[in-house]
C-alpha cells in the first residue's frame, strides 16, 4: 500500500519574533517548503531517522515522536522524515517536522486531522524540543497560512487569526552566518529581561505595536507601510541583543537590492535567516545566488502572482 504521509511548512516570521515569547503579537507566514513525513505498517509506532542527525538529536526526535503517537493512540507505524528546510536557522524546521508528524500520526490513527488537533499533538513535540515555545511556529505551519499570533496568558497555547492580503506578498529569505539554536537565543534574552525588566518590556511592547500595525497593512495592501515596520522590527532586535554582524550585513544586503523592508527571521543571534519583503524577489534572489549566497523565494499571502 502507498505510504500515508503529512506535510508541515516551514515558517517565517514576518513581525514579532521573541516578544511572542512574552505575549506579544507576532505576524508569521507558512512557506511553500517543508516537512513530509511518510507512515509505513509496523509493529509499533517508531521513528525511522537517517542523515544528518547526530545520536542527542536523534534520542530528543525520538522521545518528542513517540510522545505525539501516545497522543494518537500509538497507531502502529513507521514514520520517516523528508526535509526542504535548513535545520537551526531560523525557519521553523522542528515545527515543521511535529506538524508534519502529527498530521502522519492523526491520519494513521484514523482521527480528526484538522489545524486544531493537528496543532495540539505538535505543540507535545515543539515542547520536547524547545522547553516553552511561543507556540507561533507550530501554529503557522500547522495553519498554512498568514496569522497574527498572541500567546495566551496562561502561556499553553495562543490564539490565531488569519491576515488576508490584497496583493501579493512575496519575500526573499537569506541565509547568513552559523547556526544558532533557538533555546540559546531565548535563554539568553530572558537572563538579560530577568535583570532588567522594565527596559526590556518597553521594547517587546512597542515590537508588539509594530507587529500589530504591520498586519494591518498586509490588510490594506500597503507593503511600503509593511516593509518599514520589518526595517523598524529589526533595530528592535538588535536593541533587544538579538542580531549579530553577519545578520546586519545581510540585511543592508537585501535593503540595497531593492527591498521595502528586511529583517531578521526566527531566532536570530549568531546566524540565521534573514527575510526581506520584494514586489519582485526574483532578480534579487539570482543575484545573490551568484554571489553563493543561500536563498530561496517564497509568496506568503495574497492572490498568487503568474
Ligand atoms: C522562533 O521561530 C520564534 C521565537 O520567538 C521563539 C518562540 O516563539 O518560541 C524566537
Amino acid at each position: 500500500a502507498a505510504p500515508l504521509t503529512g506535510f508541515g511548512a516551514g515558517k517565517v516570521i514576518l513581525l514579532g519574533e521573541h516578544s511572542v515569547v512574552y505575549g506579544y503579537p507576532a505576524l508569521a507566514g507558512a512557506l511553500s517548503r517543508g516537512v513530509t513525513a511518510s507512515a509505513v505498517k509496523a509493529r509499533k509506532p517508531q521513528l525511522a531517522l537517517a542523515d544528518p542527525f547526530n545520536r542527542a538529536q536523534r534520542a530528543l526526535l525520538t522521545k518528542a515522536f513517540l510522545r505525539a503517537a501516545d497522543l494518537c493512540g500509538n497507531p502502529s507505524v513507521k514514520v520517516s522524515l523528508e526535509s526542504e528546510l535548513p535545520l537551526s536557522m531560523g525557519l521553523g524546521s522542528s515545527a515543521a517536522v511535529s506538524v508534519a508528524c502529527a498530521r502522519v500520526l492523526l491520519k494513521a490513527a484514523g482521527k480528526k486531522e484538522s489545524a486544531r488537533e493537528v496543532a495540539q499533538v505538535a505543540l507535545a513535540m515543539e515542547q520536547e524540543f524547545h522547553g516553552t515555545p511561543s507556540g507561533v511556529d507550530h501554529t503557522t505551519s500547522a495553519m498554512q497560512e498568514l496569522i497574527l499570533y498572541k500567546r495566551l496568558p496562561d502561556q499553553s497555547s495562543g490564539k490565531a487569526r488569519g491576515v488576508k492580503s490584497p496583493r501579493p506578498l512575496q519575500v526573499l529569505v537569506a541565509l547568513a552566518g552559523e547556526r544558532s539554536p533557538t533555546k540559546k537565543t531565548v535563554g539568553a534574552l530572558r537572563e538579560r529581561q530577568a535583570r532588567w525588566p522594565e527596559r526590556y518590556r518597553r521594547l517587546f511592547r512597542e515590537v508588539g505595536v509594530v507587529a500589530t500595525e504591520g498586519a494591518k497593512a498586509v490588510e490594506a495592501g500597503e507593503l511600503e507601510a509593511l516593509g518599514d515596520a520589518m526595517n523598524v522590527n529589526q533595530g528592535l532586535l538588535a536593541a533587544l541583543g538579538l542580531s549579530s554582524p553577519p545578520l546586519e550585513e545581510m540585511v543592508y544586503r537585501l535593503r540595497a537590492l531593492g527591498a521595502l523592508g528586511a529583517k531578521l527571521t526566527g531566532a536570530g543571534g549568531d546566524g540565521g535567516a534573514v527575510i526581506g519583503l520584494f514586489l519582485e524577489p526574483e532578480p534579487a534572489a539570482a543575484k545573490l545566488l551568484q554571489q553563493g549566497v543561500r536563498c530561496f523565494t517564497s509568496q506568503l499571502a495574497g492572490p498568487r502572482a503568474l
